[in-house]
């Protein structure tokens, strides 16, 4: 890893406000971070948008779900579990955490619920003790749309209430959430919890994938039929993961306790999803009708007018062109 070169822990920090989000002047540059789940989908972009921002990052990820060759190169990486009792020695020295380690698979966690209350809720738990012991003031932390279940109104904003939780992947990310809010209101650790909607893009290679966006791409390059619920009249909030990861990346001069939604603020229908990947390859392919899904939410997007008001993150890709970026990666590999 190079060299540390941000302001010396003694120095005392220059607290800017904006918009009510305080905010450390001096603070977001060059910092030691590291990145829990660094070899997986949103992780690898995590990692490589730090880099490129000229931070220091130390990878823990166990390869369970994760990739080596995802590493970027120039980030140090420690294969090793984030249940491990030497995750405190991993930590000394850093000034932040991105927490994204855990399992995802909603399927999964409705027929194995312990593994995911033990991998998602007691390690996000030891991920945060091994913090305080190891003197690190600051999470980010990978939570997801999920955690407002129905929701009450379109756009959803922050101050909207959470809902119930059909599955147990949902309880996980609301448990962790409480725990990360316990440790701020314990210790004052700065938690900036990120709730993501739909991110897609190159890297993502989850086993077995059940997002739309690279089952799509897929079926398209393959030339097989796209299986669709509701005739694909879902509305959901795709976010290209180069967008995502700068969100990450933005908050980690803030401070405090905050909450912020990560999408694209444009709601788009899964059959324009559809539409628009065959129109990128140039060919169509035929449409499978699945009917109806009981409990799928019709509509779901974000308000991220927060997350812009509190930083300089815009989301800058259309729709369109982060689905062109993601085909012609799935297309190079094929
Ligand atoms: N992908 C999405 O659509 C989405 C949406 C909302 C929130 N999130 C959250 O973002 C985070 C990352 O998701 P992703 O899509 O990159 O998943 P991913 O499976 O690609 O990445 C997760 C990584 O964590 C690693 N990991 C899991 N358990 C670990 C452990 N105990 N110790 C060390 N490493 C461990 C895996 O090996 C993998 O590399 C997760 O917390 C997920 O819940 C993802």
């Amino acid at each position: 890893m190079g060299g540390h070169v941000g302001p010396p822990s003694t120095m005392l920090p220059i607290l800017l406000v904006t918009n009510g989000v305080v905010r450390m002047a001096g603070r977001g540059s060059n910092m030691k971070v590291l990145v829990t789940g660094g070899a997986g989908f949103i992780g690898s972009w995590v990692t490589k948008t730090l880099l490129a921002e000229g931070h220091d990052v130390t990878i823990v990820d166990n390869l369970s779900k994760g990739f080596r060759e995802l590493i970027p190169q120039g980030a140090a990486f420690i294969e090793g579990d984030v249940r491990d009792e030497k995750l405190t020695e991993w930590m000394r020295g850093h000034d932040a955490v991105i927490h994204l380690a855990a399992f995802i698979e909603v399927g999964r966690s409705v027929t194995e619920p312990l593994v995911f209350a033990e991998n998602n809720i007691m390690n996000g738990l030891r991920v945060l003790e091994a913090m305080r012991k190891a003197d690190v003031g600051k999470i980010v932390f990978a939570s997801s749309a999920t955690v407002y279940g129905v929701p009450q109104r379109l756009p959803i904003e922050e101050s909207d209430p959470m809902g119930a939780q059909n599955n147990p992947y949902g309880a996980t990310k609301v448990s962790t959430e409480t725990f990360i809010v316990t440790y701020n209101q314990l210790y004052g650790m700065d938690a900036m919890i990120l709730r993501f909607f739909n991110p897609f893009g190159p890297n993502e290679l989850h086993d077995p994938e059940t997002h739309a966006v690279p089952n799509f791409v897929r079926a398209v390059i393959d030339k097989q039929p796209i299986p669709l619920f509701w005739n694909g009249d879902q509305t959901r909030d795709y976010i290209y993961i180069e967008d995502l990861a700068r969100a990450m990346t933005s908050v980690l001069p803030l401070s405090g306790l905050e909450y912020f939604n990560v999408g694209s603020e444009t709601g788009a229908k899964t059959i324009d999803l559809v539409r628009t990947i065959m129109d990128i390859a140039g060919y169509e392919v035929p449409i499978k009708d699945l009917g109806e899904r009981p409990g799928d939410v019709p509509a779901n997007y974000a308000s991220s007018k927060k997350l812009m008001a509190a930083t300089d993150w815009r989301a800058q890709l259309t729709l369109r062109e982060g689905l062109e970026r993601t085909y012609e990666w799935f297309r190079s590999r094929a």
